[in-house]
């Protein structure tokens, strides 16, 4: 599963991709008006920060299929070809995809709440499709659950689209969906850290420092 991260905040960018295998970064209108600085000036910096080739998503504002592909443009112009345009999965959006694929654009189904908008956005030809798990939960269903539904149907279908799951507000989420095989998840900052947050882990390494120490009377093995 590729591990991706779902922030615009370039201090935590760093700090992760230097901790973790970290595959790419995604962003949203909300999360880079979090940033409070200029849209475009944050993209340009994460994409010169993770590199030409790495994974970054940006989403089109605009509610018109043709709105949708002027800001798909704008995107590539401002943070390269390879960026990845988030679409929302509405039937504006699954005109936009096909638009956009006839161009050899790559797309995002984002907004993804229900199976079927998942399907529709890869029929469309969609490269991902990003379903929101925690808010799924938060509307008294089973986010986990449909985001297998949704990973089943591409499979059974034989379709060319990853699931990018997002929205997740626990490591548990992020767990279950690792162990069914999903193509990749990004979450937030504090999820990914909470992904190997554990006292009894912490409490295990400082424990052979201190054992090593007592017998040794050294802290590294770099004294030796
Ligand atoms: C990703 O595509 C979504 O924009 C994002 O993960 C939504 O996350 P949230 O529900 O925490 O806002």
């Amino acid at each position: 599963m590729k591990l991706l991260i779902d922030d615009a905040n370039l201090a935590d960018i760093k700090r992760l991709y230097d901790l973790y295998p970290i595959d790419g970064v995604t962003t949203n209108p909300s999360i880079l008006a979090k940033t409070g600085s200029d849209p475009a000036a944050v993209l340009r910096e994460i994409r010169a920060f993770i590199g030409p080739d790495a994974l970054l998503f940006a989403q089109a504002l605009a509610l018109t299929a043709e709105g949708m592909v002027a800001d798909a443009h704008r995107i590539l112009e401002i943070c390269g070809k390879s960026t990845i345009v988030k679409i929302p999965s509405i039937p504006e959006g699954f005109k936009a995809i096909r638009m956009l694929r006839a161009e050899g654009i790559a797309t995002c189904g984002t907004v993804v709440y229900t199976p079927m908008q998942a399907f529709l956005a890869a029929k469309a030809g969609a490269s991902y499709v990003a379903p929101y798990v925690n808010r799924i939960d938060n509307m008294g269903y089973d986010g986990v659950k449909v985001v297998k539904e949704i990973q089943d149907i591409l499979t059974n279908n034989h379709m060319d689209c990853m699931v990018l799951a997002a929205s997740f507000k626990n490591s548990q989420q992020v767990l279950e969906l690792c162990a069914y095989g999903v193509g990749s998840a990004t979450a937030a900052p504090a999820v990914i850290d909470a992904l190997v947050k554990n006292p009894a882990i912490d409490a295990a390494v400082q424990d052979f420092v201190h054992d090593f120490e007592k017998a040794t009377g050294k802290a590294a093995m770099t004294e030796f």
